[in-house]
């Protein structure tokens, strides 16, 4: 029988600071075959083991098309993240996953999409991005709004020029600052200052506040419920719908997301 909890060993082959207290970490799994069968969808997650300090989850911030290896983009928070932060490049952590559904992928090919991530949310939106930078005749038109508090904080930046290459990349700050050219205001701002690309499907991820003032938008814009997808995040131990941990308003954020669309989300009490 299959074991659920099974931990896989993975060594980290690369770290690279992305901001004063993230990192994206890349690793490799030890054995081959963990690593030749790693498939996930953009918007998954799995769960990260450092000997010592625990376990925590964490979404894929690589694409599903990138085989040698997977990366994830963390901050530093607590106990697990700061044990993470002390490894070097060699060193294995465990890994149990992929879990969760993640972004809609079967309107992919069909849909044009808007992704809109503010701040760390742009984490589990980043596999999709590269996904759409690698097999780009897989998709139709994506447009990106992404914002954060200050350009320093504004994440991949040395991707940005390869993204633009494939998709409408909208970049906005919520302060003016010192050798910022770019848009300054909220994200909701965005929607009044960019052409919105056609009829898209909206994948949101960021902070819980920003999910209140996106839904308002796009309920001005008219766009369907059903057409709006969100990535909750809660507090989350077992990640297989066992431990009752992450259950709102019925759902295992755990299993049946962490992706939601608002026509389910608006029925969970305190989802949002
Ligand atoms: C599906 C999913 C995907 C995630 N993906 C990422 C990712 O890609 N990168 C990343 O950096 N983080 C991600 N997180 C958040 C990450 O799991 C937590 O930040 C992690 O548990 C921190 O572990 P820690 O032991 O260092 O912190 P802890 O010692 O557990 O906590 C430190 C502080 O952070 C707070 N905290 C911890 N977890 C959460 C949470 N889930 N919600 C709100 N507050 C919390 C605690 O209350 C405490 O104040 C994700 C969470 C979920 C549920
Ligand atoms: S994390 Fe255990 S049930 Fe969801």
């Amino acid at each position: 029988m299959k074991n659920i909890y099974q931990t896989k060993l993975a060594k980290i082959i690369d770290i690279k600071k992305e901001a004063e207290d993230i990192k994206l970490f890349t690793f490799k799994f030890v054995n081959k075959k963990d690593q030749t069968r790693l498939d996930f969808t953009p918007g998954q997650y799995f769960i990260l083991s450092v000997l010592g300090f625990g376990e925590a989850p964490f979404a894929y911030s690589s694409s599903p098309e990138e085989k040698d290896y997977f990366q994830v983009c963390i901050q530093e928070k607590g106990t697990l993240t700061s044990g993470l932060f002390k490894l070097k490049k060699g060193d294995k952590v465990g890994i149990r996953g992929p879990y969760g559904n993640g972004w809609p992928k079967e309107i992919f090919s069909k849909r044009n999409l808007l992704l809109v991530g503010g701040g760390l949310g742009l984490f589990p939106l980043r596999p999709l991005i590269r996904s759409v930078v690698l097999a780009p005749q897989k998709f139709k038109k994506v447009q990106i709004f992404y914002g954060s508090r200050c350009p320093e904080l504004l994440l991949f930046k040395k991707e940005y020029k390869l993204w633009q290459r494939y998709t409408d990349l909208c970049l906005t700050c919520d302060r003016r600052s010192r050798g910022w050219k770019g848009r300054v205001g909220v994200i909701t701002t965005l929607f009044d200052k960019v052409k919105l690309v056609e009829d898209p499907v909206v994948l949101v991820c960021g902070p819980p506040i920003m999910y209140k003032f996106v839904i308002q938008k796009l309920k001005e814009l008219k766009f369907k419920d059903k057409d709006v997808y969100l990535s909750l995040e809660r507090r989350m131990y077992c990640g297989v719908g066992t431990c009752q941990h992450c259950v709102v308003g019925g759902k295992y954020v755990c299993k049946d997301g962490p992706v939601f669309s608002y026509k389910e989300i608006k029925e969970m009490p305190q989802a949002i």
